[in-house]
């Protein structure tokens, strides 16, 4: 088992705790439950941000720089030029009330109702909602189960995306924790040129990442950066998404602005304490991050492990980033209802594989659950072993 000797330790976070009334994730499912569903992490918030927010507060809580604030812009730029995304021009940085929201903006400007529009499957479900929900139709291309873990179809992405004018990428990929490699991005932007395609590409989870060396994104590439807009946020690395922000960043302003614009004033502004909280994060959140990649890092290896000697029908490739593990259950007792199977005799709630599939996609991934692992050692460990004796009784 992986040594944890030299991690944080967190002597807060326990059930009683973790379960408050403001917590969506400890609340929706019974008292008796352990929440490994939505993607929050359990740990406490930065010690940076913490400070950063009550210095705020004391200022008084009016409108803040909403033409743009130059601190956040240019911390901002520091980072994204580390992903790759370099010279950014002026109004090539456009602030959201959250990520999603940029998703549906690029869905609604950048394609006409009754078009397709190009993805994988499984992935994040508001990829699919953002289309269908703006009556637009989802290509989706299954991802590939390989012995290295999940692969990209390339034969299914040519013949996909044929008629269509917009790809979403997610990039990492959320839920199979794939980062996309230097080669699959290369083909990636061959594919986008080579059908005139526009692309989202969903960066938010990249800092959270268990990888050598420096994110790459997308647009990282000066052949697609005028196609190209990117998404981000600081909620899943800083864990802060009860105070949405996110940002839209593309190296043609004009793109960034229509896109921008598709949405009118039904986006709204982003908070001011989520300006703060960015941009404490961004400046001295650093070693946090570390310390909590450090962290899940030694997670996932817990969970590979436990599986592999303990539930070796389950089936799971150790995730190269974030911390939802995408875990096959299909060799298992009640694969056909296995979310609520756990949840009810394990008491342990996860999301169900089918919600990241579109809907002809849906019994594809029937017995897959994705598991969040961003809790401390001692209630991983305790949701693992009920899952055991579940399934072990099942037998
Ligand atoms: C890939 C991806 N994009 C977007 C979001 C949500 O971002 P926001 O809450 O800023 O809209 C998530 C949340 O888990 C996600 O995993």
């Amino acid at each position: 088992m992986t040594q944890t000797e030299n991690l944080p330790t967190y002597p807060t976070l326990t059930p009683a705790e973790l379960r408050h009334a403001d917590s969506l994730k400890w609340t929706l499912y019974g008292g008796d439950v352990i929440p490994m569903w939505i993607a929050d992490m359990d740990f406490p918030v930065a010690p940076a941000i913490l400070s950063a927010l009550r210095e705020r507060m004391v200022h008084g809580l009016g409108y803040h720089q909403l033409m743009g604030d130059k601190t956040l812009d240019g911390l901002l730029r520091a980072r994204l030029d580390t992903h790759g995304l370099k010279d950014l021009p002026e109004g090539g940085i456009a602030m959201l009330p959250g990520v999603v929201p940029g998703i549906y903006a690029a869905v609604a400007a950048l394609t006409q109702p009754g078009e397709k529009v190009l993805t994988m499957t499984p992935v994040y479900h508001p990829f699919h909602l953002s289309i269908t929900g703006q009556g637009r139709e989802v290509s989706a291309v299954p991802l590939l189960d390989s012995p290295d873990g999940y692969q990209i179809d390339w034969d299914g992405m040519e013949a996909a995306a044929k008629g269509t004018k917009l790809m979403l990428l997610c990039h990492p990929h959320n839920p199979t924790g794939r980062v996309w490699t230097h080669d699959e991005l290369e083909k990636l932007r061959d594919l986008a040129v080579k059908h005139d395609l526009y692309v989202l590409s969903d960066e938010l989870h990249a800092d959270l990442r268990f990888t050598d060396g420096p994110f790459e994104s997308f647009a990282a590439a000066g052949r697609v950066q005028s196609r190209t807009i990117t998404v981000t946020g600081p909620c899943k690395a800083f864990n802060t998404a009860g105070l949405g922000i996110g940002v839209m960043i593309g190296h043609d302003a004009e793109l960034v602005k229509k896109v921008r614009a598709a949405a009118g004033g039904l986006m709204g502004h982003e908070g001011a304490l989520s300006v703060t909280m960015w941009q404490a994060a961004l400046r001295d959140g650093g070693p946090w991050l570390a310390d909590t990649v450090d962290y899940l890092r030694a997670n996932r290896d817990f969970l590979t492990e436990y599986l592999r000697q303990h539930l070796p029908a389950v089936k799971f490739y150790p995730v190269e980033s974030t911390y939802l593990a995408w875990v096959d259950l299909r060799d298992c007792p009640h694969a056909g209802d296995i979310q609520k199977f756990l949840l009810e005799e394990a008491k342990v709630a996860m999301h169900d594989g089918p919600t990241f599939a579109p809907e002809e996609f849906k019994p594809q991934t029937q017995g897959f659950i994705r598991l969040n692992f961003a809790t401390s050692r001692e209630i991983l460990t305790e949701a693992l072993e009920r899952m055991r004796k579940a399934l072990d009784a099942a037998q």
